[in-house]
């Protein structure tokens, strides 16, 4: 099983994130993220969970330093990364913290054959003292991600490997770094739901055995309950509720959650698919104001819930919730 938490790996803390979005005319501010504060922890799988357009890709980009933070700190070993653009230290953090996209393709290099795209980042980032040693390296890759027989793989292109060969080799190609953080955004949702499970296995191993942090995004709640300890779910930009996954699911608090758990095919039977389906209206992220983003739609709404963000409430050792219903 997973290893215990001590350290955080990485700290997030009252991150946001605001794109200027429209023309000159219907100019306006989308609140993408606001203020999401989670650690991520080696041996440890944190899911991002939500609707689509919550905010999850652009966390996840803000980590993996494609998007510039419009506020608060990303701690990468204590040290504040979101800021820093010095290009020897950016280029390490970006090693170790590698990301893995829905689209394979995205990743890889299509005029390459597998080999060549597994030896780009041993040699960007040095991983390979001689070159005698390449061949060796990139055969090892694949036999980490059980892409067997290796020979045979390695000098195949990625459009003769099926989908979830092909994202074999793109974690295979995310390994190549020795990364200590996993950044996976949807990494399952376009494959047949039939290999899924073989490739939540293969990371749940890498977890397992190399002790690596996992952020991994996804609508399913069902894939979340499988693979992750620890549970995040976001609604309209901010996380709402999160907690150790089991808990979370058999005791949703926020109204949110509860919700969103209700309209989801019930996740307790084992690895069939949950998708988060949208209940109802998401607010506009242009017009997200000052309270609580689900206040529109909430049965229990006060009028305090209108006018400030409700605070963080800590429920138990392992559960914690933003909602007035707990403060
Ligand atoms: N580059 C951008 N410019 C302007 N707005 C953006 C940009 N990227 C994302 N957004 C907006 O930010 C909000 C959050 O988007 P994001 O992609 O993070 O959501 P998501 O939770 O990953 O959704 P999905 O589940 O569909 O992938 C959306 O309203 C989106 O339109
Ligand atoms: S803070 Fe208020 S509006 Fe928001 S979920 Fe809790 S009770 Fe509902
Ligand atoms: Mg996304």
């Amino acid at each position: 099983m997973a290893a215990e938490k001590v350290q955080p790996i990485l700290e997030v803390k009252a991150l946001s994130k605001d794109f200027v979005a429209g023309n000159v005319l219907t100019r306006r501010t989308v609140k993408a993220v606001q203020d999401a504060t989670f650690n991520l922890y080696a041996g440890h799988v944190t899911a991002l969970v939500g609707e689509s357009g919550s905010g999850k890709s652009t966390i996840v980009r803000m980590i993996a330093r494609l998007y510039q933070p419009t506020g608060g700190q990303i701690l990468f070993k204590g040290q504040d990364v979101a800021h820093d653009r010095t290009r020897g230290r950016l280029l390490k953090y970006r090693s170790q913290v590698q990301m893995i996209f829905q689209d394979p393709f995205s990743s890889l290099n299509p005029v390459h054959r597998v080999r060549h795209n597994l030896e780009r980042p041993l040699i960007i980032h040095k991983r390979i003292k001689r070159r005698q040693d390449m061949r060796e390296q990139v055969h090892s890759l694949l036999r980490r991600v059980s892409l067997t027989p290796v020979e045979e793989f390695a000098d195949k292109y990625p459009h003769q490997l099926s989908g979830g060969q092909r994202q074999r080799v793109a974690i295979a190609r995310a390994l190549a770094v020795e990364p200590l953080v996993i950044l996976a955004d949807e990494p399952v949702s376009m494959l047949d739901v039939s290999i899924r499970l073989g490739i939540l296995n293969l990371m749940a191993q890498l977890r397992n055995e190399q002790n690596i942090a996992f952020l991994y995004v996804t609508h399913d709640i069902a894939s979340a309950r499988y693979f992750a300890n620890e549970i995040l779910v976001m609604y309209a930009g901010h996380i709402v509720e999160g907690g150790a996954s089991e808990e979370l699911i058999q005791n949703p608090q926020h109204p949110y959650t509860q919700l969103l758990l209700s309209a989801v095919p019930d996740p307790a039977r084992g690895l069939r698919t949950a998708e988060v389906e949208v209940v109802g209206e998401i607010p506009s992220l242009a017009e997200v104001g000052l309270g609580c983003p689900f206040a529109a739609r909430c049965a229990h709404v006060m009028d305090k819930c209108r006018k400030a963000m409700p605070p963080r409430t800590q429920l138990s050792e392992t559960r914690w919730t933003r909602c007035y219903l707990y403060e």
